[in-house]
């Protein structure tokens, strides 16, 4: 059956949920799935914006046709030529062998490669500032380049002040039956799972996203669509406010983020007594992590959140252990930035993963290294308390002093 709803006047949710898949992009875990939210206008000229993941094919199309009721579709716009969004045009050039593909040169250079039809005679190449115009409704392209790939646009609906923003403000998680955020609890439902969705996906970008800021800021926007999870038409400064703090790397807490690697359960030992001092000295809502246990996104998007964070890992193979080495390279990769670091290594016969987590920290931009870096040997001693007292003292002190401002 037909699963369709109209979120303006004219304009109509077309989506699809998957709740069955496992990792998206083949790497992050999905607990309740994820949205692809495709947008059709019946207007007086018709047009879709992004199609959906082969995934949701059946239902997508299904949904096309019971609302299409035998219309032409004039334009079917592309804002992001990834799988997940462009899983259909070739569905949809095949029914609708007249309509105009709506894309830019990167746009197009991407289906090439990804699939086998020719589109040439259907292509209509956009650039920043071109507008369509619909009858009542017009769109205005935006070019968004790196948010989340090279050829990615947003349009922004000029009558009605509707951003269509593909990848961004968007979230894990499928869609519930409401597709609103003042339908849903969003801040218990999604959030966290938007930061984790950010992070990972579109944390490299940030001054790609800080760009399109700068492009949108003088727009009247009251309704924000992304190609993933719930409409934002109530509170739409909640996600525009993080979204700038996410994308300037910007910490929305100060707070600590633990995260440990353990082979026999030592160096956890050291965290865990590290976490207990620094509750003890006040310091609130401590994030603690086993590398070895828990997905690196959901780490990293705790790594967004918090300002303060400490690593500790054991030499392994005169390196670093592995999953702590993973956990790092990601990090590096996303480009955080901004914290404050603290540093425990451990080892029992030679050192060197206290060095190589104090290099790749140092590596990444503005990380400062706080309290005395130290070296366990094997196990921590009561006797080597006082260690572990410095280093709570150096960090319950940091976290404290800007909580209290
Ligand atoms: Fe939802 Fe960048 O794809």
């Amino acid at each position: 059956m037909y699963n369709v709803r109209e979120i303006s006047p004219q304009i109509y949710w077309i989506g699809g949920n998957d709740r069955r898949l496992e990792q998206f992009e083949n790497l992050f875990p999905l607990t309740n799935g994820v949205s692809y939210n495709s947008w059709l206008i019946l207007d007086e000229k018709t047009a879709i914006i992004d199609t959906v993941d082969d995934a949701v094919t059946d239902q997508y199309l299904e949904n096309i046709e019971h609302l299409m009721q035998g219309r032409e579709l004039d334009y079917l716009i592309i804002n992001h030529m990834e799988p997940d969004h462009c899983g259909n045009i070739e569905n949809l050039v095949r029914r609708y062998p007249d309509v105009k593909v709506v894309g830019n040169k990167k746009s197009f250079q991407l289906f090439d490669q990804f699939y086998n039809m020719d589109i040439t005679e259907n292509q209509m190449l956009v650039g920043e500032g071109d507008e369509i115009s619909l009858g009542n409704h017009n769109l205005k392209i935006i070019t968004a380049p790196m948010v989340h790939w090279p050829e990615v646009m947003m349009n922004y609906e000029t009558t009605k002040g509707i951003l269509f923003a593909a990848d961004a403000f968007g979230t894990f998680g499928a869609l519930t039956g409401n597709l609103f955020d003042d339908e849903v609890d969003y801040k218990n439902l999604y959030l966290d799972e938007s930061r984790r969705y950010y992070a990972n996906i579109v944390g490299k970008f940030g001054a790609q996203v800080q760009s399109v800021f700068r492009k949108i800021s003088s727009f009247k926007i009251n309704m924000i669509c992304s190609l993933h999870g719930p409409i934002f038409r109530s509170d739409l400064n909640l996600i525009l406010d993080l979204y700038d703090k996410w994308s300037k790397y910007e910490p929305e807490k100060e707070g600590v983020v633990i995260f440990y690697g353990s082979m026999y359960g030592n160096t956890a030992n050291t965290a865990d007594a590290l976490a207990n001092k620094l509750g003890q000295r006040g310091v609130k809502d401590i994030r603690v992590y086993d590398v070895s246990k828990t997905h690196p996104s959901y780490i990293i998007s705790d790594v967004w959140k918090y300002s303060h964070l400490v690593a500790a890992a054991p030499t392994y193979n005169m390196g670093l252990y592995y999953p702590m080495d993973n956990l790092l390279h990601e990090m590096a990769a996303l480009g955080v930035r901004n914290r404050k670091v603290a540093i425990i290594g451990n080892h029992s016969w030679a050192s060197a993963a206290q060095k190589i987590m104090t290099e790749r920290f140092s590596s990444m931009k503005n990380m400062e290294i706080i309290g005395e870096n130290f070296d366990i040997k094997s196990r921590l001693k009561d006797e080597e308390e006082q260690k572990l007292d410095d280093l709570a003292d150096v960090i319950a002190a940091s976290v404290l002093e800007k909580t209290e401002e």
